[in-house]
C-alpha cells in the first residue's frame, strides 16, 4: 500500500526532541510512586513537529490501556482521517498535561497490559490500513466482509479432500451456490453462539426484526437486506416500530405500525444521536478548542421513512426535511435474468456486443458528468474505489453505467444520451441484479417516482413495485 501511495507511515522518535543534554525523556512523578513517567516537553515537541507540518491539529491517538477497547468500526472511521497520530505510551505513562493539551482518542488494544503502545500501535495501523481504499484491492472489499454483521467466519477447506481421516464437506464439492450459501451460514451461526454468545445475542434481536419486517416484504426491502447483509445496526425495536442504521452509509431506516409507535421511535432515536454526539463533540472539542460547534447531532445525514404520515413527526423530532420520494422495486426470484446477448458475457467480445466492466477510478470525470442525481462527487469515488460501479462499453467507449450504493440499492443507473434506444441500460441492469444475485443478495432499487423511464424498464424486468412510496428525508443544513 505505501509503495502504492495509498497510505505513508512515518516514525518519529521521541528522543529526537528532548532539551536535556542527556537525551533524557523521563523522570519519576510527583507525589512519589514506582516507575518513570515521560516528560511534557519531548513529547509535546515531537508531537508539534508533525501537527505543524499539517497546518491543523491532527486526530491525535494515545495508546493506553485505559482507552476504549479497538474495535473493527473504529478502524474504519478511522481510516477516513487525512492524518493520524498515534502516540505510544511507555513506563508508567505520560505527563497528563500533554495529553489534555494533544491527545483526542484514548485507545486500547485488550484488558491485558503491555510495557508500551508500540505494539498496539502496529496493531491499530494495520487494522486501519486494510481498511483504506484500494489497500486489499477488489477481491472482498472491507465492507462485505464477515464479522461484521454479528457472525463469526464459516469454517473452510482447500485441497486435499480427504486429510487424516476427514473429508471436505460433501456440499462444498457440490457446485451447488446455494446449498453451499445456506450451509456456510448455518456454521456461522452455530459457531457464533458456541464460540461468541455476545454477538449471538445480537444477531438473534435482529432475525427477529427481519421477521417483523418480513410481513410487508416489498415495503421492508431495504431494512430486511440490511440486515441480511450483515450491515444493519439496531436504533429502536419495539413491535412494529423499528429503526436501523446502515453501517456502511450511516443512513437510518425506520418503519412504523402506528403513528404513537414510530413517534416513541424517533424520540429514542433523538436521544441516542445526541449522546453519540456528544461524545463525538468531546473528542472534536479537543482538536479545535477554537472553532467550537453547539451540541446538535450531526450524525444523521439521511432518514428513510416507510410511512407517508410520519414526515411530520421526523420534521419535528429529528429536524429532517423531505428529499426525495421513491418507489422501491424488487427482483424476488432466485434466478438469474437471461443475457440473450444483450452484452457479451465473461468478456468474451464479439463484434457490435457491448462488454460491462467494474469501472475504476479513471471513469470518475465521465461518471459525475452525466449523473449528480444523488450526492456529490466524493460519493461516486468512493463507490468506483469500492468496486461498486459498472460501466457498459462500445469498443472500449463508455456507454453507460450502474451501481449498487452504499445502503444495498441498485441504482446510478445512466446511460448517454446519443447510446439510447440500444438495450444498453437493460444490459446495465440486468448484470446488476445478476451480480447481485451472485452474492446471494435480494436486488432491490429505490427510483425516484418521477423516473417513469426507469419504472418502465424495472417492469420489462421482471420486478415487483411496493404500493407505498418510501420517504429519504435530509437533514436541513445550517
Ligand atoms: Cl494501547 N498500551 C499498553 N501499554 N498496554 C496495552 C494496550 C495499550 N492495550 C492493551 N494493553
Amino acid at each position: 500500500a505505501t509503495e502504492q501511495g495509498l497510505l505513508s507511515i512515518e516514525a518519529i522518535n521521541i528522543r529526537d526532541y528532548t532539551l536535556d543534554k542527556h537525551n533524557k525523556v523521563d523522570d519519576t512523578p510527583y507525589g512519589g510512586g514506582a516507575g518513570m513517567l515521560m516528560q511534557a516537553q519531548p513529547v509535546y515537541d515531537a508531537w508539534k513537529s508533525v501537527a505543524d507540518r499539517t497546518g491543523h491539529k491532527p486526530r491525535t491517538v494515545y495508546l493506553t490501556p485505559q482507552g476504549t477497547t479497538f474495535t473493527q468500526p473504529m478502524a474504519k472511521e478511522l481510516a477516513k482521517e487525512e492524518e493520524l497520530v498515534l502516540l505510544c505510551g511507555h513506563y508508567e505513562g505520560i505527563d497528563e498535561r500533554v495529553l489534555e493539551e494533544i491527545v483526542t482518542d484514548y485507545v486500547s488494544i485488550g484488558d491485558y497490559v503491555l510495557t508500551g503502545g508500540e505494539l498496539p500501535a502496529m496493531v491499530m495501523v494495520d487494522a486501519i490500513s486494510r481498511m483504506v481504499p484500494g489497500v486489499l484491492g477488489n477481491e472482498v472489499s472491507g465492507e462485505t466482509e464477515s464479522f461484521e454483521g454479528n457472525l463469526l467466519e464459516y469454517p473452510q477447506y482447500s485441497r486435499p479432500e480427504e486429510w487424516m481421516g476427514k473429508r471436505v464437506p460433501q456440499v462444498l464439492l457440490s457446485g451447488n451456490q446455494k446449498n453451499i450459501r445456506a450451509w456456510r451460514r448455518e456454521e456461522a451461526v452455530k459457531r457464533t453462539k458456541e464460540r461468541r454468545p455476545d454477538l449471538y445475542e445480537k444477531y438473534e434481536v435482529l432475525e427477529k426484526c427481519k421477521e417483523t419486517l418480513q410481513k410487508q416484504k416489498l415495503l421492508h426491502i431495504d431494512m430486511t437486506e440490511l440486515i441480511a447483509r450483515g450491515q444493519a445496526e439496531l436504533l429502536y425495536a419495539q413491535g412494529g416500530n423499528i429503526c436501523l442504521r446502515d453501517q456502511a452509509s450511516g443512513i437510518c431506516f425506520h418503519t412504523a405500525e402506528s403513528l404513537e409507535g414510530g413517534r416513541e421511535a424517533l424520540l429514542a432515536v433523538r436521544t441516542f444521536l445526541m449522546q453519540e454526539s456528544a461524545g463525538q463533540q468531546r473528542a472534536e472539542d479537543a482538536r479545535t478548542l477554537d472553532e467550537k460547534v453547539s451540541g446538535k447531532f450531526s450524525a444523521l445525514h439521511f432518514l428513510v421513512l416507510h410511512q407517508d404520515y410520519m414526515l411530520e413527526a421526523a420534521e419535528e423530532i429529528l429536524g429532517v426535511k423531505p428529499y426525495i420520494s421513491c418507489c422501491q422495486v424488487v427482483y424476488t426470484r432466485r434466478e438469474k435474468l437471461p443475457i440473450n446477448g444483450l452484452y457479451s458475457p465473461d468478456g468474451k467480445k464479439r463484434d457490435g456486443q457491448i462488454e460491462i466492466k467494474r469501472l475504476s477510478i479513471e471513469h470518475l470525470p465521465a461518471v459525475i458528468q452525466h449523473y449528480e442525481t444523488v450526492g456529490d462527487s466524493d460519493y461516486v469515488r468512493e463507490r468506483i474505489e469500492k468496486g461498486w460501479m459498472f460501466g457498459a462499453f462500445l469498443e472500449d467507449v463508455l456507454t453507460g453505467f450502474a451501481g449498487m450504493h452504499a445502503e444495498g440499492g441498485l441504482g446510478m443507473l445512466f446511460v448517454l444520451p446519443e447510446y439510447r434506444g440500444r438495450k444498453i441500460g437493460k444490459a446495465l441492469e440486468t448484470y446488476m441484479i445478476n451480480y447481485s444475485l451472485e452474492l446471494g443478495h435480494t436486488p432491490y432499487g429505490q427510483i425516484k417516482e418521477e423516473n417513469q423511464v426507469s419504472l418502465r424498464l424495472q417492469e420489462s424486468l421482471g420486478l415487483c413495485l411496493a404500493q407505498n412510496k418510501i420517504n429519504w428525508m435530509a437533514q436541513a443544513r445550517p
